[in-house]
């Protein structure tokens, strides 16, 4: 699929923008702080209803203004959908397809892009947080259902948490207990069901990510991924131990462990008050030629892996998307790399249906890449619009 159109209001730097897209790669260049990335995000966004820089929608409405509206029209073959996204401050967010009310969550539904940015070097140096949302994410593009079965899982994990703290602070916890008991087949069966879906998901990126790295880096490097499962181990966030279960097994296996976890688990949840077992607490190991990436691997090799996961993500969406090829974008990445990787990364990318790619520095984009440009400034699209 691609943009064919993107009109702004009020979305963060643009006070209004309307701009034609091509399918192919399409270039945005212009000064650091123009709009680039902003535009870019407001593409995204359309698929998600979320952006990759912040949580807060708050910060994508201009400053000033009391709401935005995003809206994409997009094209797949011979279907045109427009989606169209209005921000508020003071009232929730409202999306709509094709002029009907849709809800936010649907969204990944109608439109799907990967978008591949300077911060997501994050997802092989950061927390182990940020790789569960780059998972989900994708569990979501993949399967539009489980953002239900997410925020019902998250829902539950607050709920727990709640009762595992007045359970603590009756010291009468008996009634509380049961009552736990009866959130705990909530949250296995939800928490499994998650935990399928990752497994799942990383089983089919493993071999795109070997193939992304190797094409990318431009080195055979032995790239390992694999869940890190708290219904097995203990999962401190700085503990760094790989342990490489390559297969999950099976979803009825999982749910017993998770179980049983949670019984050995319970004296501590009750002590902390909160939910130590379950897909809230696990982590997405990444190794480099048998060491975790987090924590042993150089800058460049970070960011080559980082990269490859994108990459390997919509590669993924790719192969099984209804509706085409998700938009990749690539924001501010041809200037982190040298020329050999630039070439090699314009050949990886060079078949998707539509590449948007922003940089500040034209020249830094390999030409075959470079042949559609929009020039951005001061929040507003200069020239190619159309
Ligand atoms: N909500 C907002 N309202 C107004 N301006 C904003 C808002 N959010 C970001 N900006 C401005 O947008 C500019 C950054 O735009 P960005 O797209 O990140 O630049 P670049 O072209 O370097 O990618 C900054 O000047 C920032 O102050
Ligand atoms: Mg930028």
């Amino acid at each position: 699929m691609h943009v064919t159109h993107l009109s702004l209001v009020d979305f963060r730097n643009y006070a209004r923008a309307d701009v034609g897209l091509q399918p192919g790669a399409v270039l945005f260049v212009g000064r650091n702080g123009q709009g680039k990335t902003n535009l870019v995000e407001a593409i995204a966004y359309a698929g998600s209803a979320a952006s990759h820089r912040v949580s807060n929608d708050q910060t994508l409405i201009r400053f000033g203004a009391e709401s935005s509206v995003v809206r994409a029209r997009v094209q797949h073959d011979d279907r045109v959908i427009v989606i169209e996204i209005e921000l508020n401050r003071a009232s929730p967010n409202r999306a709509q397809v094709n002029r009907s009310p849709v809800r936010l969550r649907e969204l990944p539904r109608y439109f799907a892009s990967v978008i591949f940015a300077p911060e997501d070097l994050s997802l092989v140096r950061g927390d182990p947080g940020v790789r569960r949302a780059f998972l989900d994410t994708l569990v979501v593009q993949r399967a539009p259902r489980f953002a239900g079965v997410i925020s019902d899982y998250e829902r539950v994990v607050r709920q727990r948490n709640s009762l595992l703290k007045s359970a603590r602070a009756s010291r009468l916890p008996s009634e509380s207990l049961t009552t736990l008991d009866v959130w705990d087949e909530r949250l296995v069966s939800l928490g499994t069901e998650l935990i399928m879906a990752r497994a799942n998901l990383v089983d089919a990126l493993r071999p795109h990510v070997a193939r992304a790295y190797s094409a990318v880096a431009g080195d055979d490097h032995v790239t390992r991924m694999a869940l890190r499962l708290s219904v097995d181990a203990d999962l401190d966030d700085d503990n760094m131990t790989p342990a490489l279960p390559e297969q999950v097994d099976a979803a009825d296996l999982i749910a017993e462990r998770f179980r049983r976890r949670l019984t050995e688990r319970r004296r501590a949840e009750l002590d902390r008050a909160v939910t130590l077992v379950g897909p809230h607490r696990d982590d997405l190991v990444l190794e480099l030629n048998g060491l975790p990436a987090r924590g042993y691997a150089s800058h460049g090799e970070s960011w080559s892996y980082a990269l490859a996961l994108k990459l390997a993500s919509a590669e993924v969406l790719r192969a099984e998307s209804v509706a085409g090829d998700p938009v990749l974008i690539l924001d501010d990445v041809f200037a982190e790399l040298d020329e050999g990787r630039r070439e090699r990364l314009a050949d990886a990318v060079g078949g998707f249906e539509q590449v948007l790619i922003t940089a500040a520095v034209g020249a830094d984009v390999p030409e075959r890449l470079a042949a559609t440009r929009i020039t951005i400034s001061a929040g507003t699209v200069v020239e190619g619009a159309t």
